[in-house]
């Protein structure tokens, strides 16, 4: 994160605390969130996009304390499940600041949803259409979106690749699909739609695809208005703005995405004379996952077939981006210094897969050895909120440091906690 400091002895100090002793408090695996860094991110997209609705993806991670957070810095909060909401809605976080999103929502999600008051629900399909008219009480109306494939390819990775058709998300704007669905919105009385949604894919490393997203997006409202006589007041544009793992990844700021997007917003409605629509984005990653480092200790250190092998604490059940998106990170050394020469070495969990590849040819000094603590910067989004319970190891905990102080936001996960689930004898 921007307030890490390189402390003598080797160590890292973030927000004035040193990792190497956070290792030592809270064990490892650990994750580390600087509290302050999460607040100045949603901060800078708050201020790149005075005039829209900022809504942090909850499924980067989430935990109470964040709800707190992005309420503070005048955030909302993007949601998919029951289990996202219930944290959102035990936090005094306005409500209509929610926007529940899900391409198979289930009737618990819908159910509290409505029940909390949800701001906006973002229709995936034609059948959620009358299960959700169903279930609105009385005079009341639920304000929806309706999500769209604009049929752009961006994301760095095929699985995270939402925009084109011919993935799960959303309705084709190309074959007629997504106009179908609005029509049956429209239908009921019930459900106001508000606008329309879309989501191009994550880590996108550049503004250009949600420029081409709103002057696509834009040309199909001038269509509704055309045919149906609806202006609709609200464009979502969901999330996917990326951040570096590596040096040098490209990672543009908010500001550079906010200007592009806002630009292309009003030259294509004044292109085809439309007002131009209230802007909602749903970042996730770029809100949180420079914020968060993830600890290890080293249990093994091996030579094998001309490679140096070292093995951590953690692995695949903390962290399964590598595994699953061929994901790069940085691995550095914390509290020990020494002035061994670095060499290639490759960081491997404690999993039972060959596939349980932390980071490959990373650069560490050559006298590493067990009980050394490791740091993996960029930690913040989908590791700990991806985390499985593969091999029974236990979920790791996460800890939030700010002015020299850490405190505990999400305990580990204990042998406690396995077996208090494990009810068939
Ligand atoms: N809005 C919607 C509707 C989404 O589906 C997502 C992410 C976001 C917003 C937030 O996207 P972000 O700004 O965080 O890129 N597990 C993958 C990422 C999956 C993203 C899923 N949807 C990874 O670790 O790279």
């Amino acid at each position: 994160p921007a307030s890490a400091a390189l402390a003598p002895g080797g160590d890292i100090a973030v927000a004035r605390v040193s990792l190497a002793e956070l290792a030592e408090r809270y064990g490892t695996p650990a994750y580390v969130l600087d509290e302050d860094e999460v607040r100045a991110r949603a901060r800078a997209w708050r201020r790149a996009l005075p005039d829209a609705e900022i809504v942090y993806a909850a499924k980067a991670f989430l935990c109470r304390a964040i709800v707190d957070w992005m309420e503070q810095e005048g955030l909302g909060l993007d949601v998919c499940s029951a289990g996202e909401l219930e944290p959102a809605a035990t936090r005094g976080l306005p409500p209509e600041r929610i926007v529940l999103h899900g391409n198979a929502k289930s009737p618990q999600d819908l159910r509290t949803a409505l029940r909390l008051g949800v701001g906006r629900v973002v229709i995936d399909s034609a059948c959620e259409t009358a299960r959700l008219a169903a279930q609105v009480q009385g005079p009341d109306t639920q304000q929806v979106m309706v999500r769209v494939l604009p049929g752009i390819e961006a994301g760095a990775h095929p699985k995270i690749r939402t925009g084109a058709d011919g993935q799960k998300f959303g309705l084709s704007l190309a074959d007629g699909s997504a106009e179908d669905t609005i029509a049956r919105v429209l239908g009921r009385p019930r459900l106001e739609l508000v606008g329309l949604h879309c989501h191009l894919g994550s880590q996108i490393t550049e503004p250009g695809p949600y420029a081409e997203a709103v002057r696509r997006l834009v040309a199909f409202l001038a269509g509704l208005r055309d045919r149906y006589g609806v202006t609709l007041p609200e464009l979502d544009l969901g999330g996917g703005f990326a951040v570096a793992y590596l040096p040098g990844d490209p990672a543009p700021t908010p500001t550079e995405y906010g200007r592009l997007i806002t630009g292309t917003l009003a030259s294509a409605c004044a292109e085809h004379g439309l007002p131009v629509p209230r802007l909602t984005v749903e970042p996730g990653r770029s809100v949180i996952a420079p914020a968060g480092i993830a600890l290890y200790r080293v249990l093994a250190v091996k030579r094998s077939a001309g490679r140096v092998f070292v093995a951590v604490d953690g692995g695949m059940s903390d962290n399964p981006r590598p595994a699953l998106y061929g994901a790069r990170y940085t691995v550095r050394r914390v509290g020990r210094a020494s002035d061994a020469p670095m060499r290639a070495a490759t960081v491997v969990g404690r999993h039972c897969e060959a596939g349980d590849v932390l980071a490959e040819s990373v650069e560490l000094p050559e006298d590493i050895r067990p009980g050394d603590v490791l740091a993996v910067p960029a930690a913040g989004a989908y590791q700990v909120s991806m985390a499985s319970g593969y091999n029974m190891t236990g979920r790791p905990p996460v800890v939030a440091v700010s002015g020299g102080r850490s405190r505990l936001l999400v305990r580990r996960e204990s042998f406690e906690d396995l077996r208090a689930r494990d009810v068939g004898l």
